[in-house]
């Protein structure tokens, strides 16, 4: 694992989004692995600058995010396929038809689980994953006590990670108890995966994911077993580290 750490979150998400351009310098078909969040929103928008000056293209790129909550349709305005247009698809040349995330307005969840994992293999698995953390130590929506062979799959969302993303929906209450999410076996099949955590309320799980041992009670500290893992931090999210 290699940990980076720089002084500001402005850096910090610079170097992540100068990951991205050389992956796909180096490989313009590749299939990226996508998330959502606080701390991706800043990647995006470093990302469409870049596009915006010539710096990169999407025409050839695949990609899959992480995860999506049951219930919500690509046009309901809380749903991870409006944040991807909202944050980046709508502002880059990527091939609709290439960018991908579970559904989660479909009639049977377990099946569209099973098809969204059958398309990533498909895909020849992913190449580059990025990741955020969440407080609790989970990757995706694995949530901890998620097995660590798990794949695609529906995930009960705890309740701390239902307040943590209270904040994109009016209520609390309105934040749906399920997503589709890939699992953390898929997500070990990545190729390649960057991490990017900032802030001081990151620093705990900072440290247990990468000083602390392998446990499902940290789902993030299972990329120990990744051999191309590059975790990103600010010196705050690095505060707590030995
Ligand atoms: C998002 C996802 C989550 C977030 C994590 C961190 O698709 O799967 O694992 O990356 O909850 O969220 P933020 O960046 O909002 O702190």
């Amino acid at each position: 694992m290699k940990v980076l750490i720089h002084q500001t979150r402005d850096t910090a998400t610079a170097c992540v989004a100068d990951l991205v351009v050389g992956h796909l310098a180096r490989q313009p078909d590749a299939v990226l692995g996508l998330a959502t969040g606080g701390t991706m929103e800043a990647v995006y928008a470093a990302l469409i600058a870049r596009y915006q000056s010539g710096a990169v293209s999407f025409a050839g790129a695949h990609s899959f995010n992480l995860d999506e909550y049951v219930g919500l349709s690509p046009d309901h305005p809380c749903s991870y396929w409006a944040y991807m247009r909202e944050k980046l698809f709508g502002y880059v040349d990527m091939d609709p038809a290439r960018a991908h995330l579970p559904r989660g307005d479909v009639a049977d969840a377990e099946a569209e689980a099973e098809r969204y994992e059958a398309a990533i293999r498909a895909a020849g698995d992913i190449g580059l994953q990025l990741l955020g953390l969440g407080a609790n130590g989970h990757i995706g929506f694995n949530e901890p006590t998620s097995s660590l062979a798990s794949l695609t799959r529906i995930k009960t969302l705890t309740a701390s990670t239902r307040d943590a993303n209270a904040r994109y929906f009016d209520d609390v209450d309105d934040v749906p108890r399920l997503a589709i999410t890939m699992g953390i076996g898929t997500i070990l099949r990545a190729q390649e995966i960057v991490l990017l955590a900032f802030g001081a309320a990151k620093a705990d799980v900072v440290a247990r994911m990468i000083e602390g041992p392998v446990t499902a009670a940290c789902p993030a500290s299972v990329l120990q077993m990744h051999p191309k893992v590059t975790v990103v931090l600010d010196a705050d999210a690095a505060g707590a580290l030995a």
